[in-house]
């Protein structure tokens, strides 16, 4: 009975689908990225240089150092790993560097993690490899094949083959390769922002896509870029986040301060959280601002979503993210040259009455408040508060 019930509501529910007109392995991919995915990706440190037995280290390291506990998943190869076609047109890994990509997959799998793959939609890389112009059928196969669980599909060369308004077209041609095979694998747009691809990503298979141009290991780029996202919160959320490129924490050009500035923003924007540094060497520190539990939560919560600034006042930002218990994760910001006082208004944020506050980096509660909380920021620095109302 329960059996005919089940069978019964699937049938319902992919006749729902049709009517509205989602294929349901479209509907599945849907389900990939239920919130922002985490991992590691090779570009942000090892540029070109990445290969197998980096990809292997890292791994290793995302399990032994913790990383995978916090809840860090895909070990993601970028630009470079290209080899040459055969003469039926497959692609191949560039054998010096990856001798066999089935094995790595097998490896990393192994740990209990999942594997990355890059390519474009052009026919070059950024970085001058073969890209997957008119081979996406192909393509999808192979990573399939190989056991890829995650491809980052770069625009690069694409500008010099398709029209603006193509740019759809050339996103959705590989999503429908990737569906075809049969393995989730989650689609991760990088078109710098172009052509609002917020607005469309979803429609294209998109479980992300990149709003801007590169990220740099300096604090200037890195608040340009994350302040810079504010207007697209409503754009994010369950299976389909804005993505504003992957972390630099670690990379050693900004403090402590700055890369808690930015893990905090990342998180509040419900960001993907992609580590960018060689993780085989990261120092203590570095790797407790990529696993601090508390701040991780705000990214990850179940209702995915995207936060947004409340209030700008010179160097000073307040930000706010709804989490899906009530209560609000705030970030106060300091963009200054020296300590300054943020100030958080409740009422900017929904909530009268008293509140209680945790300080999320603290790892403390500091108790119950009303009206306002102001907190003494460093420079570039960050105070992260979980803000909730009793009875919220
Ligand atoms: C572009 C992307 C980067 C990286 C490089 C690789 O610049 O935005 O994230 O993938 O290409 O060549």
């Amino acid at each position: 009975m329960r059996k005919i019930l089940t069978t019964h509501i699937s049938i319902i529910f992919m006749v729902l689908l049709a009517v509205v007109g989602i294929s349901p392995a479209a509907f599945a991919q849907a389900q990939l990225a239920p919130t922002p995915p985490m991992g590691w990706n090779s570009w942000n440190h090892f540029g070109c240089k990445v290969n197998d037995t980096i990809v292997r280290a890292e791994a290793d390291t995302m399990v032994s150092s913790g990383m995978k506990a916090a809840g860090y998943e895909y070990v993601n190869i970028d630009d470079c790993w290209e080899g040459v076609r055969d003469s039926k047109g497959f692609i191949h890994p560039n054998d010096a560097r990856f001798p066999d990509m089935k094995a790595l997959a097998d490896y990393v799998h192994s740990k209990g993690l999942k594997l990355g793959i890059y390519s474009s939609p052009g026919p070059h890389t950024c970085g001058g490899y073969e890209g997957s112009y008119r081979h996406e059928k192909q393509d999808a196969e192979t990573y399939a094949k190989w056991g890829v669980d995650y491809l980052k599909y770069d625009w690069c060369s694409a500008r010099y083959v398709y029209k603006p308004d193509q740019y759809q077209a050339a996103f959705e041609k590989m999503h429908k390769a990737l569906l075809a095979t049969g393995r989730p694998i989650v689609y991760s747009l990088c078109e710098y922002g172009m052509d609002r691809v917020w607005q469309w990503g979803p429609s294209v298979g998109g479980n992300l896509w990149r709003t801007t141009d590169d990220i740099e290991d300096n604090y200037t780029r890195m608040a340009f870029i994350g302040f810079g996202q504010e207007g697209l919160a409503r754009f994010a959320g369950p299976g389909h986040w804005n993505d504003p490129d992957m972390l630099e924490i670690g990379n050693g050009h900004m403090n402590a301060n700055e890369y808690r500035s930015h893990m905090s923003l990342w998180c509040i924007l419900a960001a993907p959280l992609i580590a960018g540094n060689d993780l085989a060497t990261m120092s203590k520190q570095t790797l407790s601002i990529l696993t601090n539990p508390e701040v991780i939560a705000v990214d990850q919560d179940p209702a995915g979503k995207e936060g947004y600034q409340v209030s700008e006042e010179g160097p000073l930002r307040v930000w706010v993210k709804p989490l899906a218990d009530g209560s609000k994760a705030v970030g106060l910001f300091n963009e200054g040259k020296s300590t300054m006082p943020v100030t958080v208004r409740f009422k900017e944020i929904g909530f009268s009455g008293k509140v209680s506050i945790r300080d999320l980096w603290a790892h403390k509660d500091l108790g119950a408040f009303s009206g306002s909380y102001t907190a003494q920021v460093p420079r570039h620095g960050v105070v992260m508060l979980k803000v909730q109302q009793p009875g919220s």
